[in-house]
């Protein structure tokens, strides 16, 4: 019978910028649809609420920024499941034959998936293009938010944003990237769960409290 041991994976750090991350994700979409929205109504919105939702959305705004930021620092001084090298899996020889059974799993084509304590190869790689949103959010936001003060220190640092598009530009790339946002979030919720069913390994309770039960010595 195969011994099963309890590991320590999600280091602290690495739990506080997901959560983070979930709450601002969540209160940055509904507020920014609320701004999207009112701003395309044919009626006057409600300058009051208005307000409201521009102020909390600018104030999660840094808090997300922060958060990303924290979490890229992270990947170069945390354990060896939150490094930077589970997210370009493709880049070593382990990461590859990983990325290969995932997907042979997801597609239906193997019965089990391949054993892995932090991310499976297909997460890892994933995560990569979702923080490359993160970053086109908030490249497209801080340079929105700048044209409230021309000339100001973000108009100065974020200028460069404008080289890739107009501002109604901007707008609509800040809008489409939060519905891909959006949408993994969706299938990440699905995915963990299949995880923590096939592979019974606390996957779920894992980014609460960081430990995972793993066969013993697995790596
Ligand atoms: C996942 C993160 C985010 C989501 C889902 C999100 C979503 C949205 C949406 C849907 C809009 C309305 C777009 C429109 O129709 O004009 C908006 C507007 C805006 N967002 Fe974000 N946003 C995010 C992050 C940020 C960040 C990091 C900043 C940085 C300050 C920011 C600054 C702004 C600004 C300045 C506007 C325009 C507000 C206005 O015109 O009054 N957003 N956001």
């Amino acid at each position: 019978m195969e011994k099963i041991e309890v590991r320590y994976v999600w280091e602290w750090p690495v739990r506080i910028v997901h959560w983070v991350n979930f709450l601002s994700i969540l209160i940055l979409s509904v507020t920014g649809i609320y701004i999207g929205w009112g701003k395309t109504l044919a009626h006057n919105p409600s300058q009051y609420i208005m307000g409201w939702m521009r102020f909390v959305h600018f104030v999660v705004a840094f808090a997300f920024t922060i958060s990303v930021i924290a979490r890229i620092y992270w990947a170069f001084v945390g354990n060896k499941y939150a490094s930077w090298r589970v997210f370009t899996p493709w880049a070593f020889k382990e990461g590859r034959k990983n990325m290969k059974e995932t997907f042979l799993f997801y597609t239906f084509f193997k019965p089990t998936p391949p054993h892995c304590v932090g991310h499976n190869g297909m997460a890892g790689a994933a995560y990569l293009w979702v923080f490359a949103l993160y970053l086109v959010m908030i490249c497209t936001g801080f340079a929105l938010y700048a044209q409230y003060a021309p000339g100001g220190f973000l108009s100065t640092v974020f200028s460069w944003v404008y080289v890739f598009g107009s501002n109604q530009g901007l707008r609509l790339t800040h809008k489409i990237v939060m519905w891909f946002l959006i949408a993994f979030a969706i299938h990440h919720v699905y995915s963990a769960w299949l995880m923590d069913v096939k592979e019974k390994n606390g996957v779920i309770s894992s980014i609460f409290g960081g430990y995972k039960t793993v066969p013993e010595g697995e790596d």
